[in-house]
């Protein structure tokens, strides 16, 4: 989708529709002759609660207006929301070019939401489908014109940017997990850097791999006959020493469970346990697109977790990178397994504070559900940092414990650790804790996006993959670049 600003009127425009919101106890700011739109209201037809719809037409356009609650409880979420309902009725409206004409006083996260619902709940993933199902009209907007009093391309644009990174994402861990495989993500990863001239990236397999020291990541990959990878991303807009940021990703393109295979039922959506990595990318591209002054270094684990003769086995015990040795109780416990090399990597090269996020544990969806990632952190000031930029980009997190007595649940009698406790006993936190020996004393947040990453639930990514983790990503490095 085209997107534009204008400070134009709606009717000057070449818009086909006009998306206009009201407050409650506000009017239509500014009508058109006969004032249709304010005949709408007062006819109650159109309301102003949030969400509520209406739709007229008049000087050859149609109108919608859209209820937006109240002004004081109004913030950038309810803006997506409100985006999103309009976006819901523009597939039977035919709409191509779509105008949203914004309420006076908004601030710039407020302006950025209604641009990111609307990118967000437009968006399809149609490329297997030769033609949409007979029931279903989907909006083929091609453009959107943002118009307001003052010049709002700058907000705009970088709405624009995020929420394309955001679909980006989403495509990625829609895509089947036959043709999105470990190296058509380190295919994006050099795409993006050729894009950028602030990114580099390095790429390592296999006997890369290996021959780093990475046995936890080797472990996993041994069983699949799809080369790894191991992607090094580099965010560096300014010569330094070190990173600012270092974002760690699982991406685990097909987790059938490995020889302690998944049950038909629980493996069937197992394309999507590469979200965390596919968030961090493109969070990635879009802090390269924002010019965000910070320099960034990140690191995606990315292979498959499958059953073979060459697969490891319950029983093996491996050493990673870091020297810590680890009993593999369960195969299915992999993504701790390639995130342990991976924070390593990301504190060995310099990384002064860590994230990562994963699609970790079945746990988190029982603790959380769909609606809010889990946080763990070892630092207070860094876990209030997060907790910010979730709330600020409505990518809601919820911090979740860690005690040395959760750790005691992953001791082994044989090697440093296990790489997985028993089932049904606190399954996110002991998760958490085994991550949490591989990142010393580097200030570190886990986010367990197992919950969040497929059907969000919300009006602009309700079913599906969401993307979730790029805004929250993206927002949390312009908070560390001083923003
Ligand atoms: N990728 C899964 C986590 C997952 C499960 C995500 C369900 C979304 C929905 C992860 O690799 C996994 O299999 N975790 C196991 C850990 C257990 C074996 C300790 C789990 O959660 O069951
Ligand atoms: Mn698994
Ligand atoms: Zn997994």
């Amino acid at each position: 989708m085209r997107v534009t600003t204008t400070t134009q009127a709606p009717v000057d425009t070449a818009a086909d529709t006009v998306a206009i919101g009201v407050f409650e106890g506000e009017d239509v700011a500014h009508d058109l002759d006969g004032a249709p739109l304010q005949a709408l209201l007062d006819s109650g037809e159109a309301r102003r609660t949030l969400k509520h719809l209406a739709l007229t037409h008049a000087a050859g356009r149609r109108w919608l207006v859209v209820g937006l609650g109240a002004r004081d409880d109004f913030d950038a979420e309810r803006a997506r929301a409100a985006a999103a309902t309009v976006v819901g009725r523009l597939g039977e409206l035919g709409t191509r070019t779509l105008c949203w004409e914004l309420p006076h006083r908004l601030d710039e996260a407020q302006v950025g939401g209604f641009v990111e619902g609307t990118l967000l709940a437009a968006h399809r993933f149609d490329r297997y489908r030769a033609a949409p199902p007979e029931d279903e009209t989907p909006a083929r907007v091609e453009e959107l014109i943002v118009s307001d009093h003052h010049d709002v391309s700058a907000p705009v644009e970088r709405a624009v940017l995020v929420a394309e990174a955001q679909n980006r994402a989403r495509d990625l861990a829609a895509t089947p997990p036959n043709d999105l495989t470990p190296q058509t993500l380190a295919e994006r990863a050099r795409e993006l850097a050729a894009e950028h001239a602030a990114l580099s990236v390095a790429v390592l397999g296999r006997d890369g791999i290996a021959a780093a020291g990475m046995g936890a990541f080797a472990a996993v990959t041994q069983g699949s006959d799809a080369e790894p990878a191991l992607i090094t991303l580099r965010h560096e807009p300014a010569d330094g020493d070190g990173y600012d940021l270092g974002l760690v990703g699982k991406a685990v393109t097909f987790d059938s469970g490995g020889l302690s295979i998944k049950p038909a039922a629980s493996m069937a959506t197992m394309k999507f346990d590469m979200a965390g990595g596919a968030a961090v990318l493109e969070a990635v591209g879009a802090i390269a697109a924002l010019g965000l002054p910070v320099r960034v270094v990140a690191v995606v684990g990315a292979t498959e977790n499958m059953p073979s003769g060459r697969a490891m086995r319950p029983g093996d015990v491996v050493r990673a990178r870091t020297g810590t040795t680890i009993e593999i109780v369960n195969t299915d416990a992999e993504g701790r397994l390639v995130l342990a090399d991976c924070l390593a990597h990301a504190r060995e090269l310099g990384a002064r504070r860590l994230v990562d996020l994963a699609t970790l544990t079945g746990a988190i969806l029982s603790a959380l559900g769909h609606h809010r990632a889990g946080l763990f952190a070892d630092d207070d000031a860094w876990a209030a940092a997060v907790e910010r930029a979730a709330a600020a980009t409505g990518e809601l997190v919820w911090r979740m414990p860690l005690d040395p007595e959760y750790g005691e649940l992953i001791e082994s009698p044989i090697a440093d650790l296990v790489n997985a406790g028993e089932r049904g006993l606190a399954g996110s936190i002991t998760a958490a804790e085994f991550l949490r020996r591989f990142t010393g004393d580097v200030p570190w947040a886990h986010v367990d996006i197992a919950g969040t990453a497929w059907d969000l639930g919300r009006p602009y990514a309700a079913k599906g993959a969401s993307g979730w983790g790029v805004r929250l990503l993206v927002d949390l490095a312009r908070a560390v670049a001083g923003e």
